[in-house]
């Protein structure tokens, strides 16, 4: 590998990952290495469909190279973004999966294109004074088959995970610099800065700590479940308890954001992901979008009743998914169920 341009690993071959791999390739500043579990030895053959709005219908794309793990990988990268689910309560932690690599390449910054709060901690704790960025991406886009379905435009906000650890700040900002310049190209995708990272991740959790939630929970649409009364019922009491929590946390979410979520899918028979996660029998961020606020509302000592509730039905609902998917064998006799994973 040419050792004059960046290197950038991509953790993760869903749709957002795919989006930012052939960005930072088609932008052609930087090699790129894509991590494709699945479906590695069809991906090393045929490649990728894409139908795109902002690059275009085409098909046979392919990253410069392909890695079946990360282990797999031999180099130094300067970036690594991890772009799959975060599930801490699964067989592979964000650590474990990075960590061969986040070692080797003790001057990269690992850009988190994740869900949920609080996912920055782990990495803190055990790589003290990494620098880690923060993704967040608005894009509407699915990865099925390999085929790329984009339907709007790419648009990232990133920024900087602070802490204390993170001592080295300028040389954290140039990094944070470098990576906009690699993955904007003007007049296709739009990348601006997040000053405020936490505060970011906070709004998120307006929509995602209650309407997905709810909707995962018991399997419906959104304009059916507005029709059992879910947002006045549910979503409102829940997201107040978001907006206390934070509160307490020191951040203030606007007001107004708790309607315009709540409007955000009016009329749509829409199905939010993690209520499709479900669907589909695949494993819910349930931690870092439930678990992280409530650890922390009782760290404040916010009340937080109905997160608290629906946290604990999620987990019965993660536990039956984890059950299905061979992760955890209950022994019926003994009354005692064991993971098949550390
Ligand atoms: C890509 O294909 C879709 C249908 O799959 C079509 O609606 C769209 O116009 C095509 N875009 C381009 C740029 O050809
Ligand atoms: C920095 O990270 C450590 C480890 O997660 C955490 O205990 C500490 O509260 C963080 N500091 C700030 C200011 O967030
Ligand atoms: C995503 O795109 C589909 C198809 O264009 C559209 O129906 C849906 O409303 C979009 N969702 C969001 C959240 O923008
Ligand atoms: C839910 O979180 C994801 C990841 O941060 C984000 O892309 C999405 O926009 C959030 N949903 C809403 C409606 O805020
Ligand atoms: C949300 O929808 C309700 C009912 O349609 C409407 O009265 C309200 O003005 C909307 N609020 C926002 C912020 O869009
Ligand atoms: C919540 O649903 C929105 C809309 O489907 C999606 O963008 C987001 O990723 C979901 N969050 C989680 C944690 O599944």
């Amino acid at each position: 590998m040419p050792q004059n341009i960046p290197s950038v690993l991509v953790v993760g071959a869903g749709a957002l990952g795919l989006v930012a791999a052939y960005s930072l390739q088609e932008h052609g500043q930087c090699d790129v290495t894509l991590v494709v579990k699945f479906d590695y030895e069809k991906v090393c053959q045929e490649g990728y469909t894409f139908k795109s709005v902002q690059f275009g219908n085409f098909s046979g794309w392919k990253p410069k190279y392909i890695r079946k793990s990360v282990e797999d990988t031999k180099h130094e990268y300067d970036f690594i973004i991890v772009a799959v689910k975060n599930l801490p309560d699964g067989p592979e932690p964000v650590n474990d999966i990075i960590r061969h690599v986040v070692e080797r390449s003790p001057n990269s910054a690992v850009i988190l294109f994740q869900n949920g709060i609080d996912i920055e901690k782990p990495l803190i704790e055990e790589f003290p004074g990494h620098v880690i960025m923060s993704g967040v991406s608005l894009i509407n886009c699915t990865n099925i088959d390999r085929v790329v379905d984009q339907k709007n435009k790419d648009s990232i906000q990133i920024g900087l995970f602070e802490n204390e650890t993170i001592k080295d700040i300028a040389t954290a900002e140039s990094k944070l610099k470098q990576f906009v310049e690699l993955y904007h190209i003007e007049g296709m995708n739009t990348v601006s800065l997040d000053e405020n990272v936490r505060l970011s991740r906070w709004k998120k959790l307006v929509y995602n700590a209650s309407i997905n939630t709810t909707t995962a929970l018991v399997q419906l649409d959104v304009t059916r479940s507005t029709i059992c009364g879910f947002k006045q019922n549910l979503c409102r009491p829940i997201i107040d308890e978001i907006y206390a929590i934070a509160k307490a946390d020191g951040y203030n979410i606007p007001s107004e954001m708790e309607d315009e979520m709540l409007n955000l899918s009016n009329g749509l028979y829409y199905r939010p992901s993690m209520c499709v996660d479900v669907d589909f029998g695949r494993m819910i961020e349930l931690e870092t979008i439930v678990g992280n606020p409530l650890r922390m509302a009782k760290k404040y000592g916010v009340p937080a009743p109905r997160l608290d509730t629906i946290y604990h039905l999620l987990q019965m609902v993660q536990y039956k998914t984890m059950e299905k998917a061979g992760l955890i064998i209950m022994d019926v006799e003994k009354g005692v169920p064991h993971k098949t994973f550390n």
